[in-house]
C-alpha cells in the first residue's frame, strides 16, 4: 500500500464508504479533506450498519488512526452525536481519533441560511441537504469563519460569535427567518467544544510524523467529481474541491507524497439535488427504488438514477488522475434485460465526446448510448472475478476502457466480503 487517495467519479453515492472500509484494512490512517455532515458514507460489519457523516470509516478498525483534516467544515453539535452514537456502539474513540484546529466550523446560522436561500431560490434551488455547508465555505472564502481553536478559546469565541451572530441575524431576518440568540449557541457550542477538545491538535503536522514513519495514509473523498466546486456541475454542486487535489489542500500533505489515486463508480448513475443528469431513465430509477436501493444516507431522499455516463466517467478520470477504478452495485444491474452506456452526447444536433463546461449546455445534452446485454443471474454470491457472468464481466470491462482506467475491485453487495479485487 501507498498514500491514496480515493475520490467519487460521479455525482456523490458511488458508495465509497464500503470500499475505504475495504482499503482500511491495509492502510494505518485515515483522512477526512473536505465536505462535512453532508457526507453519508454507510458501512456495515456483520449485521451492523453503521452511517458516518464526519468521522472517517476507519473507526471502525481497531488501531486505525482517524484524522478530519483541515478542509472539512464541522458542525460541532453533529460530530458530538456521531462520537456518542458510536461510544454507544463501542466503538473505541478515543486515541484513535484527531480533528484539525483549523478546521472552519459550521454555525447555526449557516444551517438557517442554507435552508433560507434554498426556499428564496424556489424551482432554481440546488437541493442542497441543508446542513449549512454552502454558507459555512462562504464564510471561509469570505475570511470571517469560526476554525476549532477559536471555539476553544472561550474568550475569543464569545467574542467573534457575538459579531457573527448579529451580522448574520440581520441577513436571517431580511429573507424572514426567526434571528438567532447569541446566549443559547454560545452554550450550545461551548459544550460541544469542551466534548471535542481533547481530539483537536495540529493534524498537518501530526499527518506528516505518520508519513515520515513510513504509515501508509488513505484519503476518504466525500461527495463526487460531479459536484466539485471547481469541476462539478456548477451551480448545482457542493462547495468544497471533491476531485482528488482537494484531498491535498485539505490535508497539508503535498501532491508528491501522493502515490495513487483510485476513483469509485456505480456500475450505473446516481444522483441527489436539482442540476443535469444527461442519462437520467425513471426506468432504472423504479426499478432500483422498488428493489429498497437509492435512497439517500443523509436525507432519505429517494436518489435520480441513470445509466452509466463514460463522457463524464472519462472526464473524472482525467481531473483526478484515477489510476484505479473500484466498480460498486453492480448487483443492482442484476434483472436489467438490457443495459445502456452513454458513449458521447449529441448537443444541437452534434456528436461531443467530452463533457461540456456550460451547466446548460449538459442539461440540454443527449446521451449516444451502445447496448450491452443484462446477465439476469443474481452475482451477490461472487467472491472472484471468475466467478461473474461473462456478460457482467463484458460490462465491466467495456465500462472501465470506455473510462480509460484499469479497473481493480468491483462490489456486489454492502458487506465486506462482498468485494472483488482484480
Ligand atoms: P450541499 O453540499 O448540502 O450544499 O449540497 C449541494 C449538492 O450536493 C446537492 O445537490 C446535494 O444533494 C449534493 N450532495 C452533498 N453531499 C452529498 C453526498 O454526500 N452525496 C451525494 N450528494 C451530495
Amino acid at each position: 500500500m501507498a498514500n491514496i487517495i480515493l475520490v467519487g467519479a460521479q455525482w456523490g453515492d458511488e458508495g465509497k464508504g464500503k470500499i475505504i472500509d475495504v482499503l482500511t484494512e491495509q492502510v494505518d490512517v485515515v483522512v477526512r479533506t473536505q465536505g462535512g455532515n453532508n457526507a453519508g458514507h454507510t458501512v456495515f460489519v456483520g449485521s451492523q450498519k453503521y452511517v458516518l457523516h464526519l468521522v472517517p470509516s476507519g473507526i471502525l478498525r481497531p488501531r486505525k488512526t482517524c484524522v478530519i483534516a483541515n478542509g472539512v467544515v464541522i458542525d460541532p453539535i453533529s460530530l458530538v452525536e456521531e462520537l456518542d452514537g458510536l461510544e454507544r456502539l463501542r466503538v473505541k474513540v478515543r486515541g484513535h481519533f484527531h480533528i484539525s484546529e483549523t478546521a472552519h466550523l459550521v454555525m447555526p446560522y449557516h444551517r438557517l441560511l442554507d435552508e433560507q436561500r434554498e426556499i428564496a431560490k424556489g424551482k432554481h434551488r440546488i437541493g442542497t441537504t441543508k446542513r449549512g455547508i454552502g454558507p459555512a465555505y462562504g464564510d471561509k472564502a469570505a475570511r470571517v469563519g469560526i476554525r476549532m481553536l477559536d471555539l476553544l478559546d472561550p474568550e475569543r469565541f464569545q467574542a467573534i460569535l457575538a459579531r457573527r451572530i448579529k451580522e448574520n441575524n440581520g441577513f436571517l431576518r431580511a429573507l424572514g427567518a426567526p434571528a438567532l440568540s447569541l446566549r443559547k449557541v454560545l452554550d450550545a457550542y461551548r459544550t460541544a467544544g469542551e466534548r471535542l477538545r481533547p481530539f483537536v491538535t495540529n493534524t498537518v503536522l501530526l499527518l506528516h510524523q505518520a508519513a515520515r514513519q513510513g504509515k501508509n495514509i488513505l484519503f476518504e473523498g466525500a461527495q463526487g467529481t460531479f459536484l466539485d466546486l471547481d469541476h462539478g456541475t456548477y451551480p448545482f454542486v457542493t462547495s468544497s474541491n471533491t476531485t482528488a487535489g482537494g484531498a491535498c489542500t485539505g490535508s497539508g500533505i503535498p501532491p508528491n507524497r501522493i502515490d495513487r489515486v483510485v476513483g469509485v463508480v456505480k456500475a450505473y448513475t446516481t444522483r441527489v439535488g436539482e442540476g443535469p443528469l444527461p442519462t437520467e431513465n425513471t426506468h432504472i430509477a423504479d426499478l432500483l427504488h422498488r428493489m429498497g436501493r437509492e435512497f439517500g444516507a443523509t436525507t432519505g431522499r429517494p436518489r435520480r438514477c441513470g445509466w452509466f455516463d463514460t463522457v463524464a466517467t472519462r472526464h473524472a478520470a482525467m481531473v483526478n488522475g484515477i489510476d484505479d477504478l473500484a466498480v460498486t452495485n453492480l448487483d443492482g444491474l442484476d434483472t436489467v434485460p438490457v443495459i445502456q452506456v452513454a458513449v458521447a452526447y449529441r448537443i444541437h444536433g452534434r456528436r461531443c465526446a467530452s463533457m461540456p463546461s456550460d451547466t446548460q449546455l449538459l442539461a440540454q445534452s443527449e446521451p449516444v448510448y451502445e447496448e450491452f446485454p443484462g446477465w439476469m443471474t443474481p452475482t451477490h454470491q461472487a467472491r472472484r472475478w471468475r466467478d461473474l457472468p461473462p456478460k457482467a464481466r463484458a460490462y465491466l470491462r467495456a465500462i472501465a476502457k470506455l473510462t480509460g482506467a484499469p479497473l481493480s475491485i468491483v462490489s456486489v453487495g454492502p458487506s465486506r466480503d462482498q468485494t472483488i479485487f482484480l
